[in-house]
């Protein structure tokens, strides 16, 4: 069984290519509405496939994993897409899944294109298909990997110190939403955390603070919504997986 999470899109395309036939995919969002946090393995193996955010761990997949009650589980690995690198996400990762006595055998990084427009353009489009033709091959050789039950143990520290910091740059009160909006309501949809609402026909963030997934942002058709002042000309990226869709 494979828990994933993903704002725009790398970390479902992770996912799928890792995923066996008939292993069940699960979108952690999807299931923390639903309060899906039982889950019976019978000796399958778990994975764990989202995005670093911050050098952390998104808030979303921590309170999934920190609510989680995962019985018989097997081999446990896990992946952790970035734009650059992902510090001691998966060492935290560890150790929260050991406290609910799972032992992470494998953890590994995988290079994507990076979404993050809140803090940097979007790299050109010859860059993005190099970067996920990069990543289909290095997926080819993780889902190897993870076929022979490889150990690869998680690295790094600082992930839960720097956890504060990221929490204190998920505040919404920058975005807004510009007058090419077609009100189509997607960002509503879109958004994991019910962040965000309709009203008369606009996107509203209802809430102060959100995980900060850059999904309403990215995935806009038609590039309304910005994010304080640096966004306007930063592009934006959604991976090829979601295009024409409306739903990860
Ligand atoms: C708020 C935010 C913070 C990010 N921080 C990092 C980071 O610390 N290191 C990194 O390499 N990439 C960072 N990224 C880039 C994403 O991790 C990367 O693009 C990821 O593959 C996106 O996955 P998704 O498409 O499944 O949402 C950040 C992205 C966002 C939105
Ligand atoms: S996705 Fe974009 S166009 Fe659609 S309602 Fe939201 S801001 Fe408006
Ligand atoms: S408001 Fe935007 S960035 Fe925040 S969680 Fe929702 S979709 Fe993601």
């Amino acid at each position: 069984m494979i828990f994933y999470f993903s704002g725009t899109g790398n970390s479902l395309m992770a996912a799928k290519a890792l995923a066996r036939e008939e292993e069940r995919i699960v979108d952690m969002a999807s299931a923390r509405k639903e309060q899906a946090y039982r889950y019976v393995l019978k000796g399958e193996r778990i994975g764990f496939v989202f995005p670093v955010y911050c050098y952390t761990i998104p808030s979303l997949v921590l309170d999934f994993v920190r609510r989680l009650e995962a019985e018989d589980v097997g081999y446990a690995f896990a992946v952790v897409t970035c734009g650059g690198g992902i510090g001691g996400t998966s060492a935290f990762l560890a150790k929260e899944l050991k406290k609910k006595g799972i032992a992470l055998s494998y953890a590994t990084p995988l290079l994507m294109p990076d979404n993050a427009v809140f803090y940097y353009a979007i790299k050109p489009q010859a860059e993005i298909e190099a970067l996920l033709e990069g990543a289909k091959k290095k997926l080819e050789s993780i889902k190897e990997e993870l076929e022979k039950e490889e150990v690869k143990p998680a690295r790094g520290a600082f992930a839960k110190a720097l956890y504060p910091m990221y929490r204190l740059l998920s505040k919404t009160e920058a975005f807004f939403v510009t007058d090419v909006c077609v009100h189509c309501g997607l960002c509503a949809r879109n958004c994991p955390e019910g962040a965000i609402r309709m009203t008369e026909g606009k996107p509203v963030w209802q809430k102060p603070i959100c995980v900060k997934c850059a999904a309403c942002i990215n995935r806009c058709p038609v590039a309304a919504i910005e994010y304080g002042k640096g966004t306007q000309k930063r592009g934006r990226y959604v991976n090829p997986i979601l295009k024409g869709g409306d739903k990860a």
